[in-house]
């Protein structure tokens, strides 16, 4: 089954040992969460070409370490995992935090719920605009035609890719329209997109910043060999991308994901005229860029170059990851191949969820909710940043006031995967850095938490930094 990414050496031998290991990889980075149902192991065997009895004993080794539960009539599942090298956290007279199923993104350590979730690339679900969605939705279905309810155009319908014009043009000075415009199913599923066509265009490389998300790279590396570029206090350094020979690039110019720094104009300019010099592509994730606190947003690169930037967006972090709504406006030639390409993989997203968005930026409600979240973000934030200067001494909090997560750098010497684990164990889910850094970099790098605050009310927010200032201050006394 491909997309479990399943890595498989044949010339290795242990078939079933190398399907155990790249499942509890799976597990442990986050990729497949509790509950997830997994293939027969017929099918797995049929979609990895191996025989049936290597993915039952796979299965087994699997279901006796824990990973795995199997049921009569429910197949078989992952086992909600608790580490075993981690005590249970202390009784809490807070209520626990809801915890999502597909909590865990980044490395290890997530999987069991914490009083205090700051696991970072969420936003504050409890806020999704219900009543407004619904009316919106209402009045969508209630005038579509029924002939639109048939297979749409695989790059969206026309409703969505007009008011989202709009709005990237207004809003992220994006140079949009709906030819430009096809729909995609989030920002992964644009990555994957375009990954898909860059091969078919020759591309052997794509350049991604380091660090990175790393719940993005298994859906790069299917496709694609991924060279890292290092980010430093300006973003992307350009010269060491020219290095790499790379003709394509992911970015997040607008804010960083995970640091929270903006590319400078210098580094933008450098970009742009290194894309131009080598012919290439730059993919930019407009990631979080909705929210910044201390000035006005910068506008997204592809304004500035439309033939050589692709933007990708969605509505994740603006309304809510399950939408799975999200656009790629990209130059006309290449919208129309990923238009294409939409149309021989899965002939485009759902027509009432797409008329719903369109209805909801178009009554003004969309703008509105993120004039609401803007404003009870920026004070999480600032809450959260105090705290930390407060509570946990010779902490550093880097990036720009922008976005739902904040990188803070620990103090020298701390030893940021035991300070993660006792914080969890104190009741502060955290996500450690290090997993987001190329292998060749993480031990240089500072040690550093990525912490994700748009769930928390500023008072939890406030406790949970003291909290960690606890577990720091433990961790420096050795
Ligand atoms: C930096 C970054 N970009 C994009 C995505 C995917 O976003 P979407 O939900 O739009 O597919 C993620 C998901 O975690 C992410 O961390």
């Amino acid at each position: 089954m491909t997309d479990l990414h399943l890595p498989l050496d044949r010339a290795a031998g242990r078939l079933s040992a190398q399907i155990a290991a790249g499942f509890r990889a799976a597990v442990r980075s986050g990729r497949l969460t509790a509950g997830t149902r997994l293939p027969s192991s017929r099918d797995l065997a049929r979609d990895m070409d191996v025989s049936r009895g290597v993915v039952v004993a796979a299965y087994e080794q699997l279901t006796a370490e824990g990973f795995l539960v199997a049921r009569r009539g429910d197949g078989t599942r992952i086992a909600p995992l608790a580490r075993p090298d981690e005590p249970p956290g202390p009784a809490s007279p807070e209520p626990p935090a809801a915890y999502a199923a597909d909590a865990p993104q980044e490395g290890a350590g997530a999987l069991t719920p914490r009083p205090y979730d700051l696991w970072p690339g969420h936003p504050d679900l409890s806020s999704f605009p219900r009543d407004r969605w619904l009316a919106a939705a209402r009045a969508a279905l209630r005038t579509l035609p029924s002939d639109a309810l048939s297979y749409p155009d695989p790059a969206g319908v026309h409703a969505l890719r007009a008011e989202l014009a709009g709005y990237l043009s207004r809003v992220r000075a994006a140079h949009a329209d709906p030819n430009r415009l096809v729909i995609m199913n989030g920002v992964a599923h644009g990555l994957s997109a375009l990954v898909a066509l860059l091969r078919a265009d020759g591309h052997t490389t794509l350049a991604v910043e380091d660090p990175t998300s790393v719940r993005q790279l298994p859906m790069l590396e299917a496709g694609i060999r991924v060279v890292r570029v290092r980010v430093d206090a300006e973003g992307l350094n350009v010269d060491d991308l020219a290095r790499t020979g790379a003709r394509a690039v992911l970015v997040t110019p607008a804010h960083q994901y995970p640091t929270g720094v903006v590319l400078s104009a210098r580094r933008r300019a450098a970009l742009i005229a290194w894309a131009r010099g080598v012919h290439g592509l730059i993919i930019e994730d407009d990631y979080d860029a909705e929210f910044r606190y201390d000035r006005e947003p910068v506008g997204c690169l592809q304004g500035v170059d439309p033939d050589r930037v692709v933007l990708l967006g969605s509505v994740s972090k603006s309304l809510a990851p399950a939408l799975r709504l999200g656009w790629a406006v990209a130059p006309p030639v290449l919208a129309e191949r990923l238009r294409a390409h939409r149309a021989h993989t899965d002939l485009g997203s759902p027509v009432l969820e797409q008329h719903a968005l369109a209805e909801f930026i178009r009554s003004g409600g969309y703008d509105r909710h993120l004039r609401t979240m803007r404003r009870r973000y920026r004070a999480r934030r600032d809450a959260l940043a105090q705290a930390i200067h407060e509570h946990v001494p010779g902490a550093m909090v880097q990036g720009v006031s922008a976005g739902i997560h904040l990188y803070v750098e620990l103090p020298p010497g701390c030893d940021e995967e035991r300070v993660a684990d006792a914080a969890g164990r104190a009741g502060v889910a955290v996500a450690g850095a290090r997993t987001m850094w190329s292998p060749a970099r993480a031990g240089r790098a500072a040690p550093a938490l990525v912490l994700g605050y748009a769930r928390q009310s500023e008072p939890r927010l406030v406790k949970a930094a003291e909290l960690l200032g606890q577990v720091v201050a433990r961790e420096a006394r050795g």
